[in-house]
C-alpha cells in the first residue's frame, strides 16, 4: 500500500484486489463509526458496478452497528429490482442486507417505476425527510466509481447531468449508443456534500479517466471532475494499474 494525500484528497494505492478489498472495508468501517459517535447514526450511500462487490462482501465480515445505519444507493439502473443489473440486488447480496432487522433502514431507488422521474422525486423526498429539510444532505460515507468514459455515478460525459443544481436525485435518459438503460441518480451536489468519498476503481483501463478526474477542466467532459469539489474528504482507492502514471 502507498498513499499520497492532502487535507481533503487522498490516493491509496493497493498491491492487491485482496488489499484493495480490506482497505475499502476499513475505511468505509471508520467512517461508519466516526459517525455513529458524532451523530448517533450513519447514512451511506452506495454505488453499484463490478469494483465495490469484494469492498461489500469484506465490510459485511466486520462487526457493524447495522441498528444505526440507514442504506441509500448513489444510483440505480431503471428495471426491476431483481434483475441482475439492479445495483440494489446486488449490494444488498454483497452486504447481507436481506435481513428482516436491518429491511427498515435498506432504502433502494424504485427504478422499476416507467416514470423514473417521480421515482426521482420520490427518493428526494425521502432524503429530505430522513436528513430533516434544514439540514444539509451530507452522506457520512459514499462509495463511487469512475467509469472509463470518466462517468461517476450516473452523472455521463456530453448529457448535462454534471450541471443539475435544481434536485437533489434525477432521472438520466438512456444512451442506446452505449448500451445503457436509463437511471437514477444522486445529483453533482448531494455528492459534494458528503463527509467521505470513497472512490474505487481498478484496472489498467481506468488510469486515463483517473487522470483526467485529477486535472481541472469541464465536468461536462470528465464528469468525476465534480469530485474536485467535494467539501469533505475524497479517498481514491486504486489498484496499481489504475494509478495514473504519466
Ligand atoms: C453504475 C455505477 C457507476 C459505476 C462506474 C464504475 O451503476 O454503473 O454506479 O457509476 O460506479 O461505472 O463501474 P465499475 O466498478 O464496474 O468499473
Amino acid at each position: 500500500m502507498s498513499e499520497v494525500s492532502t487535507a481533503r484528497f487522498e490516493v491509496t494505492v493497493a498491491e492487491s484486489e485482496a488489499e484493495h478489498a480490506a482497505l475499502g472495508a476499513e475505511i468505509f468501517a471508520r467512517a461508519i463509526d466516526a459517525a455513529v459517535r458524532a451523530r448517533g447514526s450513519a447514512k451511506v450511500a452506495l454505488s453499484g458496478g463490478s469494483t465495490p462487490g469484494p469492498v461489500y462482501r469484506r465490510l459485511a465480515q466486520m462487526a457493524l452497528p447495522l441498528d444505526r445505519i440507514d442504506w441509500f444507493w448513489v444510483d440505480e439502473r431503471a428495471g426491476d429490482p431483481s434483475s441482475p443489473r439492479s445495483n440494489f440486488r446486488a449490494a444488498r447480496a454483497d452486504l447481507g442486507l436481506d435481513r428482516a432487522d436491518v429491511a427498515a433502514r435498506v432504502h433502494r431507488m424504485e427504478a422499476e417505476d416507467p416514470d423514473l422521474a417521480a421515482a426521482a422525486a420520490r427518493y428526494e423526498a425521502l432524503l429530505r425527510r430522513t436528513f430533516g429539510v434544514a439540514s444539509a444532505i451530507a452522506f457520512d460515507v459514499m462509495t463511487l466509481g469512475i467509469g472509463d468514459d470518466g462517468h461517476t455515478a450516473s452523472l455521463f460525459p456530453g448529457t448535462g447531468a454534471t450541471a443539475i443544481d435544481d434536485r437533489l436525485v434525477a432521472a438520466i435518459g438512456a444512451q442506446p449508443a452505449k448500451g445503457l438503460e436509463a437511471r437514477i441518480t444522486l445529483t453533482a451536489p448531494v455528492l459534494c456534500e458528503a463527509r467521505t468519498v470513497l472512490v474505487l476503481a481498478r484496472g489498467a483501463a481506468k488510469q486515463r479517466p483517473i487522470a483526467s478526474a485529477w486535472s481541472e477542466g469541464p465536468e461536462e467532459d470528465v464528469p468525476a471532475r465534480v469530485l474536485l469539489r467535494v467539501r469533505g474528504q475524497v479517498v481514491w482507492l486504486v489498484d496499481r494499474d489504475a494509478y495514473p502514471t504519466g
